[in-house]
C-alpha cells in the first residue's frame, strides 16, 4: 500500500517535471509524501528528522531521467562519452592499466551504486554475520565511511540532537556533525573505573540525559582503543538502548569489522539490534565499507545499511540519493569494479585471513612489549581488535611531543583521555619492541617532569 504511494508519487513527479523543478529543486509536496511513508514505516527516524532531513527528496534531474531511459533503445540522456551502444570509450593509457570490466570502471554508476555491488556487499555482510537471510535494506553506496556518517548526520543534525560518543572516540564524528548542522556532543568515558571494561553505566547515564533525540555512535572494534566488547557487554548495550524512550539512531560504525585477535564476537552489533529493537524508539544503521574491511584505504567506497525494507527503504533511499547527488555525486567506478571482482573471488577470504594473521602477530607482540613497560607512567588499556593500542600516560600531548623530538617516533595524542594511540597496523614486527621501549621511556620522562 505504502509502497504504491511512493511509486505513484515517483511517477507523478516524473510526469510533472518542469522548469520550476529544474531551477528550484524538489517540491515540498514530494518530500511530504516521502515523510508520511517514513512516519509509518520508520517511526524512530521520523521522530529524529531535522528540518533539512524532512526536506530531502531525490530531484527529478539527470540521474532520475537517465535511469528512466534505461529501458528505451536510444538513450541521449546522460553526459558521458560512449560508443553509442552503452560501451565505454576510455583513453588507452588509462584503460591498459586496469583489467576490470570497462563499463563498470569508466562509466557513471547509479547514485546509490550499482545494484550488483550493493547485492554482493549485502551477501558478504550477511555471510560474515552468519545470517544469510537477515531482512535488512540493500546497502546504499557512499564515498567511504565518512560520507556514510555524513549522510546520517544530514538527516537528523540540528540543535535538538544529542550525539552520544565515548571518550576517546574517532575524532572526525565531531567535525562531521558540526558541519551538518550541529547537535550537542554528550561524552562518557569509554572504559569503566577499572579501565578494563566498556563503560555500560556511562552510556546509561548519557542516555538518561538525552533531551529530545539522539544519535548513539557504537564503534566496535573500536578506534582508538582497539577494544572489542564481550557477549555480555553487547547484550547489555542492546537492552539499555531498547529500554530508553527517546527516539534514537543507533549508528554502528563497523569500519574495523573482522579485525579481531581474541576470542570475542566478530560480528557487527547491528545484527543484534536488527533481531531485537523497539522500532518506535530505535533506528539501527550499519556503516561499513572497503576502507579497512577490504584493505582498500584509497577506495572511497562505503555503505549505509539499515533495518527498513519495502516502502520505508524506498522513501529513505530518496533522501540518501538526494544528499549524495547534491554533494559528491555518484560513487567511484574503478574502486567499485575492483571490489565487485574481489567479492566474487574465492581467494578473498584466505587473503583476508592471511592479513588477519599478520595483524594478530603484531597485536600480540605489542601487547607483550607494552606489558613489559607498564607502570605508574604507562598503563595499557585492553585491546583485542581494530588497528590500535591505547596507552594511558600522564600527559598525552607532552609524551607525543617528546617521542617526536627525542625518539624519532610518531603516535597520536588523545588529550581528553590522557592517552596515546599506537597504530600497530603500520608497524612491522621488527619495529614493535623498539616502539614500546621508546614509548615507555618517553612516558616515564614526562611523568618525572610533572
Ligand atoms: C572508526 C572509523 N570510522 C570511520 C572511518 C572513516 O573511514 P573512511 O576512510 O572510509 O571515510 C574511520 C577511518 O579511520 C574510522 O576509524
Amino acid at each position: 500500500m505504502i509502497g504504491d504511494t511512493v511509486n505513484r508519487a515517483a511517477s507523478a513527479c516524473c510526469l510533472r517535471y518542469d522548469l520550476f523543478t529544474a531551477l528550484q529543486g524538489p517540491r515540498m509536496s514530494d518530500a511530504s509524501a516521502i515523510n508520511r511513508v517514513i512516519a509509518a514505516e520508520i517511526p524512530a527516524l521520523s521522530r529524529c528528522l531535522s528540518e533539512l532531513g524532512k526536506s530531502l527528496v531525490f530531484p527529478e534531474g539527470i540521474p532520475f531521467q537517465a535511469a528512466q531511459a534505461k529501458r528505451v533503445s536510444i538513450n541521449a540522456t546522460i553526459g558521458q562519452l560512449t560508443d553509442g551502444r552503452g560501451g565505454a570509450l576510455p583513453l588507452e593509457p588509462l584503460r591498459k592499466r586496469l583489467q576490470t570490466e570497462p563499463k563498470r570502471t569508466w562509466l557513471y554508476a547509479p547514485v546509490a551504486g550499482p545494484e550488483s555491488l550493493r547485492n554482493a556487499w549485502r551477501d558478504h555482510q550477511r555471510k560474515l554475520a552468519g545470517q544469510p537471510d537477515a531482512a535488512c535494506s540493500l546497502p546504499f553506496t557512499t564515498h567511504g565511511l565518512t560520507h556514510a556518517i555524513d549522510l546520517i548526520a544530514g538527516l537528523v543534525a540540528d540543535d535538538e540532537l544529542d550525539i552520544l560518543l565515548a571518550t576517546p572516540a574517532w575524532e572526525n564524528y565531531g567535525l562531521v556533525f558540526r558541519l551538518r548542522g550541529g547537535g550537542r556532543m554528550v561524552r562518557y568515558n569509554f572504559f569503566d573505573d577499572t579501565g578494563t571494561r566498556f563503560n555500560i553505566d556511562g552510556l546509561a547515564q548519557a542516555l538518561r540525559g538525552v533531551r529530545k533525540k539522539a544519535v548513539v555512535v557504537l564503534n566496535f572494534p573500536n578506534n582508538p582503543t582497539g577494544y572489542v566488547p564481550t557477549v555480555e557487554e553487547r547484550a547489555a548495550i542492546v537492552t539499555l538502548l531498547n529500554e530508553q524512550q527517546k527516539p534514537a539512531i543507533v549508528l554502528c560504525d563497523d569500519a574495523y569489522q573482522g579485525w579481531v585477535y581474541a576470542d570475542r564476537p566478530k560480528t557487527s552489533l547491528f545484527w543484534d539490534f536488527l533481531a531485537n529493537h523497539n522500532a518506535e524508539h530505535l533506528f539501527p544503521v550499519k556503516v561499513d565499507g572497503a576502507t579497512k574491511e577490504m584493505v582498500f584505504f584509497s577506495s572511497r567506497v562505503g555503505f549505509v545499511t539499515h533495518t527498513a525494507t519495502g516502502a520505508g527503504e524506498a522513501a529513505l533511499l530518496s533522501k540518501l540519493k538526494c544528499q549524495t547527488r547534491g554533494s559528491v555525486g555518484c560513487p567511484p567506478g574503478p574502486s567499485m569494479a575492483l571490489m565487485e571482482a574481489g567479492l566474487a573471488d574465492p581467494g578473498l577470504k584466505p587473503a583476508f585471513e592471511e592479513r588477519l594473521g599478520q595483524m594478530a602477530r603484531r597485536q600480540k607482540l605489542l601487547y607483550d612489549c607494552l606489558q613489559a613497560e607498564a607502570g605508574p607512567a604507562l598503563v595499557p588499556f585492553p585491546f583485542h581488535g581494530a588497528f590500535f593500542a591505547l596507552v594511558k600516560v600522564v600527559d598525552a600531548e607532552a609524551v607525543r611531543q617528546r617521542l617526536l623530538e627525542h625518539y624519532d617516533t610518531g603516535v597520536i595524542a588523545f588529550q581528553s583521555a590522557s592517552a596515546v594511540r599506537v597504530a600497530f597496523c603500520s608497524l612491522n614486527e621488527e619495529t614493535i619492541p623498539e616502539v614500546a621501549k621508546r614509548l615507555g621511556a618517553a612516558a616515564r620522562e614526562v611523568a618525572a617532569l610533572q
